[in-house]
């Protein structure tokens, strides 16, 4: 089986995460502002919670069930934040989430990093679609999957409960046609 590959684009490379970079995951990802957002990082974010996640990616990638990237910058070579597919292959698809440090935020990066996974996931998996979904108290979000080329599917009225509210998620996807038109 082929290893999980390092992507790179104009200002960024996406490789996979190693050990090294737990500490620097904890602080960036450790920040509320990135949990409000999102279902699945926690906060606080305990000592050891980065090791033990970035520990699943391998065998998550051979199983075929997610392949998750660091987002580093090519300019200071840093980590600046995290994307991934969580695969269904049985479909033919694979949902997209990420994160990026607060500090980073509206220079496009996300949008750039989304852009080479859409390539990635839809040539390496032989993809059929491709989907997102975020709170709708996260707009940016919705602009990153815009304009990365995926269209909106509808909002799920308070799908989720977080930190003790409800929250409506609106649905975004791109199917490999639209995809293929796009290249
Ligand atoms: C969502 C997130 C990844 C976006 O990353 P980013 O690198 O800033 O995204 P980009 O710069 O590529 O695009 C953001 C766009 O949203 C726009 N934007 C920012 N705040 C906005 C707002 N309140 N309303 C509407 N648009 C907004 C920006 O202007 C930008 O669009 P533009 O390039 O046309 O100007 C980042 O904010 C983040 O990590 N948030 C916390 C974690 C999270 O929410 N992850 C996603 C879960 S679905």
């Amino acid at each position: 089986m082929k290893a999980q590959p390092t992507l790179k684009t104009k200002r960024l490379i996406l490789r996979p995460y190693t050990l090294k970079d737990s500490k620097r995951v904890q602080l960036l990802a450790g920040d509320k502002e990135i949990a409000r957002t999102t279902l699945l990082i926690p906060h606080p974010y305990a000592d050891g919670e980065a090791e033990k996640w970035i520990s699943t990616h391998k065998s998550s990638f051979e199983a075929k069930e997610s392949v998750t990237f660091a987002i580093v910058s090519k300019e200071s070579n840093l980590l600046i934040g995290g994307i991934g597919l969580t695969l269904s292959l049985n479909h033919e698809r694979a949902e997209m989430g990420y994160w990026l440090g607060k500090e980073f935020w509206n220079q496009g990066f996300t949008s750039e990093a989304g852009k080479a996974l859409l390539d990635y996931g839809f040539s390496e998996f032989k993809l059929n679609r491709i989907d997102a979904h975020h709170f709708h108290n996260n707009p940016s979000s919705g602009k990153v999957l815009q304009k990365i080329g995926m269209k909106y599917e509808g909002r799920q009225a308070q799908y989720i409960k977080k930190w003790g509210k409800f929250l409506d998620i609106l649905m975004y996807g791109i199917l490999r046609v639209d995809w293929e038109k796009s290249k």
